[in-house]
């Protein structure tokens, strides 16, 4: 174990600590199949990563950075199995190429929000504002909402100098120096102690020292530059609220528990499984309805989020939320009911004058979706004049519009807020993200729709402020269906069946059923990048249909990119309903009929054997 400087007491930053007699190598080795990174960095086995020197991550990053080597690289993970192993491995190698300031958190963990805020915020002596960071990138050791142990998954993701996940260009070099690799330099040194105080700097060469940096300062400066802490304070500690938070045994644990109970003055009763874990408690850490069961229950929720109607809502939490592996993403619900990801960003983007990022600033410059997501965003954003882009899934994409000026017709690119059906929700705070945010921004909502109601008087619900919503702007009733594990063949012979089937064909081609839907159209979604003008294809299948009442309905088939063995077919479903009265159904029943159409079109069981999706959320 690398020792401080000899006679430091802890407390303050050290000037320099002793170098030790660590040597810089070069270990000979072979390129390992299957390296290309998917939807957000490279997920696998945990047992891949035992080589993790053998990933030409930092040889990517320094071509990116026009040949130079980086100077400062923040390195953190979401607390899995593996994870301090790789950031000791990791740190070598970055010391050995030449990275002269290497920052971890003490402890080794952060949220996948908090490393992009250590980016573009922290300058060489601590905080400093959004934009004045000088880490040129950032290395986060996660594999997001997979289960975590040495039996499972493990991730490596490459942050750009703005905080953003690495884009296409990036990924697509980083895969190809993976197949020729033949190299790598690391040192022959010990570890260091990562749990020394904050401020501790081990010198690991001559020219390259890892300091230990606060986990929280600078996220939570870019939180308080988003939010009324004291209002959400003075809202939170009224004895009718009460809210529920499940961190999963996730990185997004200590940040909550930071923010919820040491900031805002909640009691740890707020809290459910609130500690770290190297396995997430054996759990799958993904706030959904399926995996976040407990809170599901203890919300007055039954697992399609319905309501159950045995449990008295008086009795449940106002607000209730969940957040994954690496803390950027959310579920929001309120007593008895569920928001879906989908209503939840348009939700926020209607009630952007609760939330002072955006109030301050006059609302919002632009909003962004994922294809998958529904229209819900889109239709708020029509309404209120606001700018609406559909990109790729993955928050990339995202990243790329909030940095630029040009798509909002020269204007400066924040305020900006984006979101995904997977439970993403995150603005122009960040460059990830954020399922924090996410849960203070609901909180704002609440808070200011609650604005002038007394004390004994009752407080409106997220309930109320949802279904109100849905009667002004009509509902998109949405579901998605999971399909994990599929063969890949198989998989990949459902999405080539819908491709030579219907794509491109001609509308008046297909038949209503007896229920009177009707296939009318069916494309594959690709995007041209407005900033950069990349092209990303192949992104998903839309089969468009017209339901017996002539409202449109809509079916998407994609395959996951963020699993590590198999496919997971997923199946998004949509239809709009503007008729108030027929609102109050749950999601899934308002869809199974549709669900049932596209599964007989697409031959789902014929080709996969699988008569169930694995998960309906
Ligand atoms: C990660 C990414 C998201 C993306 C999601 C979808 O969470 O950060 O941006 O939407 O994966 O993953 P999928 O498994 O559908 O490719
Ligand atoms: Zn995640």
């Amino acid at each position: 174990m690398l020792s401080p400087l000899p006679g430091w007491a802890g407390g303050e930053t050290l000037s320099m600590s002793t170098a030790t007699d660590s040597e810089v190598v070069t270990v000979s080795t072979s390129p390992i199949e299957g390296m290309r990174p998917g939807t957000s960095g490279l997920r696998k086995k945990t047992t891949v990563w035992e080589m993790t020197e053998n990933y030409s991550l930092i040889d990517t990053a320094m071509e990116s950075n026009g040949g130079k080597m980086l100077d400062t690289v923040v390195v953190a993970g979401d607390g899995r199995y593996y994870n301090n192993d790789a950031i000791q491995t990791i740190a070598r190698v970055l010391a050995a190429n030449g990275v002269s300031n290497i920052w971890i958190p003490q402890d080794g963990i952060m949220s996948t929000p908090a490393v992009s805020a250590v980016i573009r915020r922290r300058t060489a002596d601590g905080s400093g504002e959004d934009g004045q960071g000088v880490a040129q990138g950032g290395i986060v050791l996660t594999a997001s909402h997979n289960p975590g142990g040495p039996e499972e998954d493990f991730g490596i993701k490459y942050n750009e100098g703005l905080g953003q996940p690495a884009g296409e260009e990036f990924t697509e070099t980083l895969y190809e120096k993976t197949l020729e690799i033949k190299s790598y330099r690391t040192l022959n040194s010990d570890g260091i102690d990562l749990s020394a105080p904050v401020g501790t700097e081990y010198q690991l060469t001559p020219t390259s020292k890892v300091t230990l940096i606060d986990p929280f300062e600078n996220y939570l400066d870019a939180l308080k530059s988003c939010f009324d802490f004291d209002g959400l304070k003075q809202f939170t500690s009224r004895p009718d609220f009460r809210m529920l938070f499940d961190g999963m045994h996730g990185a997004g644990s200590k940040f909550a528990r930071r923010v919820l109970v040491d900031e805002l003055g909640m009691p740890e009763s707020a809290l459910m499984r609130c500690d770290p874990l190297p396995d997430f408690g054996g759990c799958h850490p993904d706030p959904n309805l399926t995996y976040a069961s407990e809170l599901v229950k203890r919300m007055g929720l039954r697992a399609d989020g319905s309501a159950d109607d045995s449990v008295d809502a008086s009795s449940l939490p106002v607000l209730g939320a969940a957040n994954d592996g690496d803390g950027d993403r959310n579920l929001i619900a309120g007593a008895g009911f569920f928001v879906t990801p989908s209503d939840s960003m348009a939700l926020i983007c209607d009630n952007y004058d609760a939330i002072p990022q955006f109030a301050s600033k006059g609302g919002l410059n632009g909003v962004a979706r994922s294809m998958p997501s529904s229209a819900a965003l889109d239709v708020v954003a029509e309404a209120r004049g606001i700018p609406c882009f559909v990109t790729p899934t993955g928050w990339k994409f995202f990243g790329n519009l909030m940095s630029s000026k040009e798509s909002f017709d020269g204007k400066d690119y924040g305020p900006f807020l984006c979101g995904e059906e997977s439970f993403g929700t995150g603005s122009d705070h960040v460059r990830e993200k954020d399922g924090l945010w996410a849960v203070l921004a609901w909180m704002s909502i609440l808070s200011k729709a609650n604005e002038g109601v007394g004390e004994g008087e009752p407080l409106t619900s997220v309930r109320e402020i949802v279904t109100r919503h849905w009667a002004k702007y009509g509902r998109h009733f949405y579901c998605r269906y999971d399909y994990e594990g599929v063969e890949s063949e198989s998989a990949n012979a459902v999405m080539d069946f819908i491709r030579s089937s219907f794509v491109g064909s001609d509308s008046g081609t297909f038949e209503a059923n007896e229920a009177g839907i009707r296939l009318v159209g069916a494309e594959e979604f690709s995007y041209e990048d407005p900033v950069d003008g990349s092209r990303t294809s192949k992104q998903g299948l839309i089969l468009n249909f017209e339901l017996a009442s002539g409202d449109p309905a809509r079916v998407v088939f994609r395959l996951s990119g963020t699993g590590s063995s198999g496919a997971t077919i997923r199946m998004y479903l949509e239809r709009y309903e503007k008729d108030s009265s027929r609102h109050d159904m749950s999601a899934p029943v308002a869809l199974k009929e549709l669900a049932d159409v596209a599964l007989k079109l697409v031959k789902m069981e014929e080709t996969t054997a699988r008569n169930a999706p694995t998960v309906i959320t």
